[in-house]
């Protein structure tokens, strides 16, 4: 078959609506977007474990603790199903993490933000898990077969996610006037960041048309960031809090907020390496990758050894 059969299977699989298997013919610029796309998302849920780590050790209760453990130890495996989706493209688990420990590969630019108080978390799981819900949900149905499937089970931790943040607003703002006031705080520092994290505005999105041409996205940034906004405000405003926009203003017309855009020159400067803690999650996860390589040496000796003992049998 020459290329522009295989391309036709291709084009004729994406109009159906079928998956695209590891073992099908894919054009390369599929292959690298999806490469690109999977692993930054992989590296985002690994990066993703340190803010919220950070707060393990300070939870105000047991009950938090467990909780706040269990939805990092989730974000773990997150980043696990996603690595293991990128190595069917052909890239190795190696390149993979080379790349994010040496700061050649991005993540996302929300995680070089401090969590400075316990109401940042609530507001992490609240705002940053269900930006992330509305991205991966349309990402269940993306046509890479691997990535769909990762994301199914994805997306069910993730509004656990969620809610666990929306538990934690939830007391603070019907708690006491300082409890509120955290609250708000955590509120107005996270309200922009989120925002962010549907990635830049659709007319400056180089990868965006792609994406949607390919079904590997559904829907644009600004679709889910409109989405996101008019979502959010009814829940901000069940709490009793103010979103930090003077100019949010319903608009009956196209039926949802207007709203003012975050300040793409601070993200452009975080995605560039020089966020408030871009330095610290790099440093932290490469010391991690250090010293846990007595634990990857040990698990490779043990399962070569276990290899040898069933070839004997
Ligand atoms: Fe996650
Ligand atoms: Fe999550």
């Amino acid at each position: 078959m020459e290329i522009n059969k295989f391309e036709d299977v291709f084009e004729g699989k994406l109009a159906k609506n079928e998956m695209i298997e590891p073992k099908d013919w894919m054009p390369e610029n599929y292959r690298k977007h999806l490469i690109r796309q999977i692993s930054q998302h992989a590296h985002s849920e690994i990066i993703g474990m340190l803010p919220e780590g950070n707060w393990i050790t300070r939870a105000p209760s047991l009950r938090a603790k467990v909780v706040l453990l269990a939805k990092v130890q989730d974000e773990g495996g997150h980043g696990l199903y996603l690595y293991t989706a990128a190595e069917t493209l052909g890239v190795t688990r190696d390149e993979l993490l080379n790349n994010l420990h040496t700061g050649k590969a991005k993540y996302s630019s929300i995680f070089n933000y401090p969590t400075l108080t316990w109401a940042d978390i609530g507001a992490v799981g609240w705002l940053v898990d269900g930006a992330a819900i509305m991205n991966q949900v349309m990402l269940q149905r993306s046509s890479y077969g691997p990535y769909s499937r990762a994301m199914v089970r994805i997306c069910k931790e993730e509004s656990f996610h969620q809610r666990q943040g929306y538990e934690i607003m939830t007391h603070l703002a019907f708690g006491t006037n300082d409890q509120k006031e955290m609250a708000q705080d955590a509120l107005n520092r996270w309200w922009y960041p989120t925002m962010m994290m549907f990635g830049p505005p659709d007319s400056e999105s180089p990868n965006s048309e792609n994406a949607v041409k390919w079904r590997i996205k559904r829907e644009t940034n600004d679709q889910l960031r409109q989405r996101f906004v008019d979502q959010t405000v009814r829940q901000v405003e069940y709490l009793g809090l103010t979103v930090p926009d003077a100019h949010l203003k319903w608009n009956e017309a196209k039926n949802g907020y207007d709203f003012t855009e975050p300040n793409w020159v601070e993200f452009k400067n975080i995605i560039s390496g020089n966020g408030p803690c871009n330095k610290e999650r790099l440093a932290a996860r490469n010391k991690a990758h250090d010293e846990g390589k007595w634990v990857r040496e040990a698990a490779q000796v043990f399962a070569k050894k276990r290899s040898e003992v069933y070839e004997a049998a």
